[in-house]
């Protein structure tokens, strides 16, 4: 494998993703990592990550000791990129110094990306410089002999048109890395894992949200195990139009899923009732969520009179490094903008043990497993939905008059209009809004007094940010027509014009 030391670069990401696109398998863990971490995974490259840092900040991050001595003795090849350049220079005896023209954005050495203020200065001995920038600062370095390479700039980003090409090169010319990954074997793999894991008499649980994530992870394992995997879809109440239905159909009828629908909308709607605090709606729905859930493995235990051992997780690889961010990245989660629930987020006493067949893999990957899969692609590209539903796009009390359902009809003509003009797969989220306001209208010859909604429609890569979609005017102009036109107790329809950030994609 390709290893990667992240010291907390916004690229170490793009890297991993990047091999990986080579059909190499590669992985990335955080820049401290003891020697232990690192030889357990018996890499064949370990590349070094960029960082915010610089080498000569007390206490900035770097491989432990005996990486060296250890890398040299097992022939391993070591590539540093840009903060990972500096660091093998400084540990083997050359100098980094503060750069005397800094080098942000596009340079010429061939054109590539570079960002950074530090440079290496002194070479270690044995190091040659293979290309300079424009401005003569070292852009390449290596030691053949001894298996070190570094580059200042980043190859991995778009913005250097060669950067895959050199990354290729690296791996199969220079260090002659096979390419021979595919997603077949990482779904052979999982299977023998999870066979490996479940013993005969074992059974597994899994929560379905209707997502994508946990209904791959569930189809992975029903191939892997059959019917000991036990499926559970609850209907909350806060689902959007024809929702369950449409889920269901797919999980019974094309993925033969064993799957118990549980309608508990009328618990989770009348401990919802009167609720507006955002924040205590979410913790709400988690915890009926929990209870839900809790019901069924006790049903199931007394039904198999023994009680499930394993819960399916489809958590993915972005989680699992955000997780544990590297120290001195200066990423923490200590400031929680909102608390999501998701049906994955269940209590730890529940002493079951975590099948999480996804968390190596990212969501366009997990895609391509479910196509493997036989999961229809219509499911594989629906966008996402969060945990608490349509809870999310009510501001205030969800249960305040037939706020659910305007809010459904409202978003049902939004997505069938967005499908019909062939744009779907362009957004990555888009959505109706219940506005708990009342404004003037006229309809017919009467003046109304009824409900205001807005539409939301996003593009993103992956939720952290996101710009807001334009839409032609005649799209807009047809969509509202009709949404006033056919839903009773709609007389205005808004449009949400805000990025993230400032905004967030949901208003909640
Ligand atoms: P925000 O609104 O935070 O959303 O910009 C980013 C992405 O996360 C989804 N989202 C949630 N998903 N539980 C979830 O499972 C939640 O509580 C939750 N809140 C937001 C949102 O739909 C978007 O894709």
């Amino acid at each position: 494998i390709v290893l990667i030391l992240d010291y907390g670069s916004q690229y170490t990401h793009l890297i991993t993703r990047r091999i990986r696109t080579l059909s190499i398998f590669s992985l990335c863990i955080s820049g401290t990592s003891s020697l232990k971490t690192i030889t357990d995974l018996n890499p064949s490259v370990i590349i070094l990550s960029g960082g915010p840092h610089s080498v000569h900040t007390p206490n900035s991050p770097s491989f432990p000791d005996g990486f060296v001595e250890y890398v040299e003795k097992n022939g391993i090849f070591v590539l540093g990129i840009c903060y990972g350049l500096q660091l093998i220079v400084q540990k083997l005896g050359g100098a980094v110094a503060v750069g005397e023209k800094q080098e942000y954005g596009k340079m010429v050495i061939e054109v590539v990306w570079m960002s950074h203020g530090d440079e290496a200065v002194s070479l270690p001995d044995g190091f040659e410089v293979v290309a300079r920038s424009e401005q003569g600062a070292v852009a390449a370095v290596e030691n053949k002999c001894r298996r070190f390479y570094g580059l200042q700039y980043h190859p991995e980003v778009t913005h250097s048109p060669k950067g895959m090409e050199t990354l290729r090169h690296f791996l199969l010319d220079v260090c002659g890395v096979e390419a021979g990954w595919k997603m077949e074997d990482v779904m052979e793999e999982e299977i023998k894992v999870i066979r490996g894991m479940v013993g005969p008499q074992d059974h597994v649980i899994c929560a379905l949200s209707g997502g994508v994530d946990s209904t791959v992870a569930a189809t992975l394992v029903h191939k892997a195990i059959g019917e000991r995997l036990h499926c559970i879809f609850v209907d909350n109440g806060l689902l959007r139009c024809k929702e369950q239905e449409r889920v269901m159909e797919t999980f019974e009828k094309d993925l033969h899923l064993p799957v118990t629908c549980v309608d508990a909308s009328v618990r989770f709607l009348s401990e919802l009732k009167g609720v507006t605090d955002p924040e205590k709606k979410r913790k709400i729905i988690g915890k009926e969520f929990i209870a839900v859930f809790d019901a069924f493995a006790h049903d199931l235990e007394k039904k198999l009179g023994r009680k499930p051992t394993y819960l399916v997780q489809g958590t993915l690889y972005p989680d699992v490094i955000e997780s544990c961010p590297p120290p001195g990245s200066g990423k923490t989660h200590s400031h929680t903008i909102k608390s999501h629930h998701n049906v994955g987020g269940l209590p730890k006493d529940m002493k079951l043990k975590l099948i999480e067949p996804l968390k190596l893999l990212f969501k366009d990957e997990v895609r391509e497993l479910g196509k493997i899969l036989d999961v229809p692609v219509s499911f594989l590209k629906r966008h996402p939905f969060p945990g608490p539903g349509l809870a999310v796009r009510i501001p205030g009390d969800v249960t305040q008059g037939n706020a659910l359902d305007i809010l459904r009809q409202v978003d049902e003509i939004f997505i069938q209009a967005i499908k019909d003009a062939g744009i779907y797969d362009e957004i990555w989220q888009a959505f109706a809004v219940f506005l708990p306001v009342k404004t003037t209208g006229v309809q017919g010859d009467q003046r109304t007094h009824s409900n205001a909604v807005a539409l939301r429609a996003v593009t993103s890569h992956d939720g952290m940010t996101a710009d807001w979609y334009y839409f032609e005017h005649k799209f807009l102009d047809d969509v509202s027509r009709k949404i006033c036109n056919s839903v009773r107790g709609v007389n205005r329809v808004c449009l949400d014009i805000t990025s993230k950030p400032p905004s967030t994609i949901e208003w909640e």
